[in-house]
């Protein structure tokens, strides 16, 4: 691992950047300045100027996403995104959410329990593994959707399987059909490109903390006009008073866009991570991260294959389905057991996933992994799995 531009622990291999992201060391002090700042005066920071502060965070957001800065606010992480959408829907009995069984076990959780209050049905396609390709993909939700069908609810790129899913048309047959649509990607900021108004999801939301590398607690949701009124803050606060009863105002406190007044002041918090956003941006500009990206992927990819060719599994789908992220099937085994034996044994921080009984070891690439991190891991797991050395 080379490691000048971030802060990670070099006695771990990490290749686990799609869990929690990875702060460079640059972005982590402009957000400590932030800190910084809010406590020398910490009335004026979150009371007076952190209305126009976070406005100019979110315009650069918004325009690194193709966003009107207006649909979009920032959240801590991208489950509290969904459960903000999923409990402000009004369902009906029988209404069903239309989604795949490759979502984030968390969100998946917001979801059954709000279709228990409604008596809505949390509907699982079945995508396999090895991943079909888009066309088949499509034609699997055109098959499943019904009359009842009210919302498609996915993941732009999944956690268990880092398959990037065909969005864009999938977006557009739902809506075609008058169907809303609710996208979870967590992964995408940093990582794939996105232009959010172009795509005209109804809802979307994505972590700022994993591939754009911005600090932990920085996310953002993005809801399209029509929505704005009917989507509730998981916290009810001041932005829900016409006046302040018992106090004077805060600028923090008011403003004329409902959005922005119901889910930006969240009660007493540290908005610094949000803050911090632009600079995480400008950040992978300076160091040209469209090239890193190209190489993270290059190299996740070569590693599937040279994986592959040793285990004899069959890949778990097609290289453009991959960003930065892969997943080596593995043979069985105790998937606990290999996660704690490449941790312990082997220092190499690595998720182990399962999907339909199948074990795979997730892979990913940041601009710190080298060929020699990818050598350290098909070492161990060559070792672990005692595979022929070619
Ligand atoms: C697809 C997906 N959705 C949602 C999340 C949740 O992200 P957070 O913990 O930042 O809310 C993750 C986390 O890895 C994820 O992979």
């Amino acid at each position: 691992m080379k490691n000048d531009l971030f802060l990670l622990d070099p006695s771990i291999v990490f290749m686990n950047h799609g869990s929690f992201g990875a702060c460079p060391r640059d972005v982590f002090d402009v957000y400590q300045n932030w800190q910084l700042e809010m406590e020398r005066r910490p009335v004026e920071f979150l009371g007076r100027r952190s209305s126009s502060l976070l406005e100019g965070a979110r315009k650069k957001l918004s325009e690194y996403l193709g966003a009107d800065y207006k649909n979009l606010v920032f959240v801590t992480n991208t489950t509290t995104a969904i459960n903000t959408i999923a409990r402000s829907l009004k369902l009906e009995a029988g209404d069903e959410i239309l989604t795949t069984d490759q979502e984030y076990g968390a969100c998946d959780n917001a979801w059954n329990f709000v279709c228990s209050t409604w008596g809505a049905v949390y509907k699982p396609v079945h995508i396999p593994v090895p991943y079909p390709g888009d066309e088949i993909v499509l034609d699997i939700f055109l098959k499943t959707i019904t009359p009842k069908t009210r919302i498609i609810y996915l993941s732009h790129i999944t956690s268990t399987t880092a398959l990037i899913f065909p969005i864009e048309a999938i977006c557009r047959l739902a809506r075609e059909r008058g169907i809303i649509t609710i996208i979870d990607g967590a992964h995408v900021p940093g990582h794939i490109p996105v232009h959010l108004e172009k795509l005209a999801a109804d809802f979307y939301t994505g972590n700022c903390h994993k591939w754009l590398c911005a600090p932990k607690g920085s996310a953002f949701l993005y809801a399209r006009p029509e929505h704005h009124e009917t989507l509730h803050g998981l916290v009810i606060s001041w932005g829900y008073s016409t006046g302040v009863t018992g106090h004077t105002s805060f600028d923090a406190y008011t403003g004329a866009d409902t959005f922005i007044r119901r889910h930006q002041w969240q009660g007493t918090r540290d908005i610094s991570a949000f803050l911090t956003v632009p600079a995480a941006i400008e950040f992978q500009e300076k160091h040209e991260w469209n090239m890193v990206r190209q190489r993270c992927h290059n190299l996740a990819i070569q590693t599937m294959h040279r994986f592959a060719n040793l285990t004899r599994l069959p890949l778990s789908g097609p290289d453009n389905s991959f960003g930065q992220m892969v997943i080596l099937p593995v043979p069985a085994c105790d998937p606990e057991l290999l996660k704690s034996t490449l941790y312990d044994k082997y220092k190499i921080e690595v998720p182990v996933t399962v999907f339909e009984n199948q074990i795979f070891v997730r892979a990913s690439f940041q601009e710190y992994n080298t060929e020699e991190d990818a050598d350290t891991l098909i070492g161990a797991l060559r070792d672990i799995f005692k595979l022929p050395s070619a």
